[in-house]
């Protein structure tokens, strides 16, 4: 069986500044705390649970002793100020690029013009970006983007972590909406290069594995986007997923196997995952 690897697989730059600035903060002694998973990944989480970093969902369960960490996907703007007027002690650990997106957002929306946001309304990062403009429509689908009404104006962005093509599709049809359209290609350079590794090994293996966690939106997008030219695409979150007797038998029969992971997936993940394939 030969196992190929994404060019670009695994944590993504916010990713690993966000884990530095947190195991640094606790090699100094201090106590943390994060507003919500710092990240979609059980394993990661895992560890972090075991150095004694645990998440709380609400302001009201923050631990007033211990520094909050606000992860990867930042937090709603009136979060942050009760969390300032709390006067609890933060450290941001939000990606640069989503704050770059939700800047954008809030340039765009500052003279009351409605913003659209193509991406996934659920989403912690959408569910902040979203507070950062006072007029904002969330699109997740063709069918919504062709649903809307002309405007003289259309200004939109993207989640971090989109689908390039989906966001061209969405673009292509917003042109015919508008006399003017200002688009801003939020999707963040991560996201883009692993969508494109995909794209390029997935139809010239016999099976993909795709390494991150059913949460993550970006893994959930590598999924989507190795199924559009493979058949047998598989979603796994650590190797001990592909250990049931059917998936075995259903793995032995590929000649190649192509491998990736989301930008929140650990490389000992996908090593551990490569490994567990190579001894097959
Ligand atoms: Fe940031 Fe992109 Fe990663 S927005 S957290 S570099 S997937």
């Amino acid at each position: 069986m030969k196992i190929s690897v994404a060019e670009q697989a695994g944590f993504c730059f916010g990713v690993k500044r966000a884990l530095k600035l947190i195991n640094e903060y606790q090699r100094q002694g201090k106590k943390i705390q994060t507003f919500g998973p710092l990240i979609h990944n059980t394993p990661v989480l895992n560890d972090l649970a075991a150095k004694g970093i645990r998440h709380v969902e609400r302001v009201g369960d923050i631990d007033p002793g211990k520094t909050l960490c606000i992860r990867t996907h930042g937090v709603p703007r009136d979060t942050e100020l009760r969390l300032r007027r709390k006067g609890i002690p933060t450290l941001d650990a939000t990606c640069p690029l989503v704050k770059k997106g939700q800047k954008i957002i809030e340039r765009l929306g500052r003279d009351g013009s409605r913003v659209l946001i193509v991406g996934d309304k659920d989403h912690p990062e959408i569910i902040a970006a979203r507070s950062y403009a006072p007029k904002v429509r969330i699109i997740n689908s063709l069918a919504a983007a062709r649903a809307l009404s002309r405007s003289r104006e259309i200004r939109v962005v993207a989640q971090t972590t989109l689908d390039t093509d989906f966001f061209k599709q969405v673009v292509a049809i917003l042109m015919d909406k508008a006399e003017t359209l200002q688009v801003f290609n939020t999707i963040c350079q991560a996201t883009q290069e692993r969508q494109e590794a995909v794209r390029r090994l997935a139809p010239n293996v016999d099976a993909m594995i795709i390494v991150g966690s059913q949460v993550s939106s970006n893994t959930r997008k590598l999924y989507q986007i190795a199924r559009a030219s493979n058949r047998n695409v598989m979603r796994v979150e650590t190797c001990a997923d592909l250990r049931g007797a059917r998936i075995l038998a259903r793995l032995k029969k590929f000649k190649s196997i192509g491998l990736s992971a989301g930008a929140s997936t650990s490389p000992q993940e996908l090593d551990n995952v490569k490994n567990f394939l190579q001894k097959l």
